[in-house]
């Protein structure tokens, strides 16, 4: 079992407060797991960021991918491009260091490199590698009394076919989070240059 697991102090009725622009909820971090038989090769390529948390690092940008790429020792590549107004690119790229090892999908990512490489902030909970990912990052705050999500549906295709989606949704339901809080990424008419092509 990875030591992952933060005690699970709240039921499934969280409050919910937005400050800023990230989600901030009362409580520690739910109990979510990493998924344990991870491909890192499989999981490499390009992504489309399909729906997502308001997060701080895709604010208000449109046509984001994502470009993963497997390295050595379990360390992975992102180069993301996002667009603000007026198409101007924004790029953000880091190292995803798979804090367990090369079976699990946990993460220390950072841009460039995350601080704390003994603590994962991001986890892949969900994959089927063709289709979507579902990345989920938490970090407690104010010594546990509220913490800080992140959550990310991405896909390998530009829009997700309405009865993957709905399936993708299903699922996210069944890991406890709610899919209507998620604000879908705009991917039509995006400039050609998506990053490593
Ligand atoms: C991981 O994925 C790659 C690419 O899809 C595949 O060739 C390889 O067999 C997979 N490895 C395992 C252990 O399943």
């Amino acid at each position: 079992m990875v030591p992952l697991r933060l005690p699970l102090l709240f039921t499934a009725s969280l409050l919910t407060i937005n400050v800023t622009c990230q989600k901030v909820r009362i409580g520690e971090c739910p109990d979510v797991e990493p998924v344990l038989n991870f491909n890192a090769t499989a999981f490499s390529g390009l992504w489309y960021e399909n729906r997502k948390y308001v997060n701080r690092f895709t604010l208000g940008q449109k046509c984001v991918t994502t470009r993963i790429s497997s390295n050595d020792d379990s360390v992975l590549v992102f180069d993301t491009l996002g667009y603000e107004k007026f198409f101007k690119p924004v790029r953000l790229r880091g190292f995803a260091l798979q804090t367990y090892g090369p079976d699990v999908g946990a993460f220390s990512v950072g841009v460039p490199i995350a601080e704390d490489l003994s603590n994962p902030n991001l986890n892949v909970i969900d994959i089927d590698y063709d289709q979507y990912a579902i990345l989920y990052g938490c970090r407690t705050k104010m010594g546990g009394l509220s913490h800080l999500e992140w959550l990310w549906v991405l896909s390998r295709t530009p829009y997700l076919t309405a009865p993957t989606l709905t399936a993708i949704l299903l699922r996210l339901s069944h890991h406890g989070f709610r899919p209507l809080a998620l604000h879908p990424t705009e991917q039509n008419f995006c400039p050609d240059n998506i990053p490593g092509v």
